[in-house]
């Protein structure tokens, strides 16, 4: 087979992300553009303003990307771009850039699951994991546990009933008043934490199966702030308590399942991804847990957890090899089941 070289474009959310993924070198180069400044002053992401900002930065940060390749444009054989799940004007944008070159430079293009994408980020890592693992599937927007056979071969085993771990984090973050996005801000405070001082409930592991639950967690992280307040105590040693027994309530819960989705499934390879992937407390005790078990836990290196053109690139690269493409009226889906 002729080597592959693929353009890979992200721009589901609030980041720009832009890679080349070439099928016997890996990854040549990826950009990514962090529009978080931008949404920060509205505590959470504006969809207008998210899809003017991919506008404006998916062309400077695609030339970028080809100079930092060292390639020429010409070689490139294929496209791919984040089709969903996201925000709809946001999809469009890398959606239109992606079709419009494949058009010109008269290539194919696809359109690539944002989960997927995740789900294969640690495949760009020198210690990547062999099929098949459980994926723990933790972003903002998601909360998966899914058996991974091959490429394509996803069987979902446990879903969240409400909030995704991500979303906790966040508004967990909000109540408390931190900065957005929530997860690094809780994750920074929780390491000044007095770890015992206040014991937040495991959600749902008392229930049987792989399903999971954040939002009584977060009710009870409100809870227990209004009653600390409420004594007058709004001290930032209590928050940072709280965010300690939050984090270490969401990693154990986390860790819960995925011991029971490895045990059921028969397997002992635990792939984590997804922007709360990046967490330190969690990868700690996800860690512990492979470690006993004498299997292994593979992340993405921490650059790739939250969203990056890179996933996207290796992901559409599968798939464009293995002869998939999309056509060019193809549509995005805001909402997109695995
Ligand atoms: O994967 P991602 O970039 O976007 C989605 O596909 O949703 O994930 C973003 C999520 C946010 O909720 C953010 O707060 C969370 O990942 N996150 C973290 C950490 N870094 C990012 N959560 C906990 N600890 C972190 N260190
Ligand atoms: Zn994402």
């Amino acid at each position: 087979m002729q080597p592959s070289l693929t353009l890979g474009i992200e721009s589901s959310c609030d980041e720009t992300g832009v890679a080349l993924y070439h099928s016997e070198k890996g990854l040549l180069a990826h950009t990514l553009y962090s529009q978080v400044k931008l949404h920060a002053e509205y505590g959470g992401v504006v969809p207008e303003l998210a899809s003017r900002d991919h506008i404006r930065k998916l062309l400077p940060l695609i030339h970028q990307t080809i100079e930092d390749a060292q390639i020429d444009s010409k070689d490139i054989t294929g496209i791919g771009y984040t089709a969903g799940p996201g925000l709809m004007g946001a999809l469009l944008s890398g959606a239109a850039v992606a079709r419009s070159l494949a058009y010109a430079w008269k290539i194919p293009a696809v359109g690539v699951h944002h989960m997927e994408g995740h789900l294969l980020a640690p495949m760009l890592e020198e210690n990547k994991p062999e099929f098949p693992f459980v994926c723990l599937l933790i972003s903002g927007g998601h909360s998966m546990i899914i058996r991974v056979d091959g490429i394509g071969q996803y069987k979902l085993l446990g879903d969240t009933l409400d909030d995704a771990a991500g979303e906790a984090f966040d508004k967990t973050a909000k109540m408390l008043g931190l900065g957005y996005p929530g997860g690094p801000e809780v994750s920074k405070l929780a390491t000044r934490g007095e770890t015992g001082r206040y014991i937040f409930p495991r959600p749902m592991v008392d229930r049987p199966g792989l399903d999971m639950s954040f939002s009584g967690l977060k009710t009870f992280t409100l809870n227990t702030w209004l009653a600390a307040k409420k004594q007058g105590d709004d001290s930032d040693q209590t928050k940072a308590d709280i965010c300690r027994a939050f984090e270490i309530s969401v990693a154990e819960t986390l860790a819960i399942k995925c011991k029971r989705a490895l045990e059921q499934e028969g397997l002992n390879r635990l792939v984590v991804s997804g922007g709360v992937s990046a967490n330190r407390e969690i990868r700690k005790k996800l860690d512990a847990l492979m470690a006993k078990r004498k299997g292994e836990a593979f992340y993405p290196r921490l650059e790739f957890c939250t969203d990056n053109g890179a996933m996207i690139a290796y992901a559409a690269a599968k798939r464009l090899d293995a002869g998939e493409h999309n056509d060019l009226n193809f549509a995005c889906r805001p909402r997109w089941h695995l």
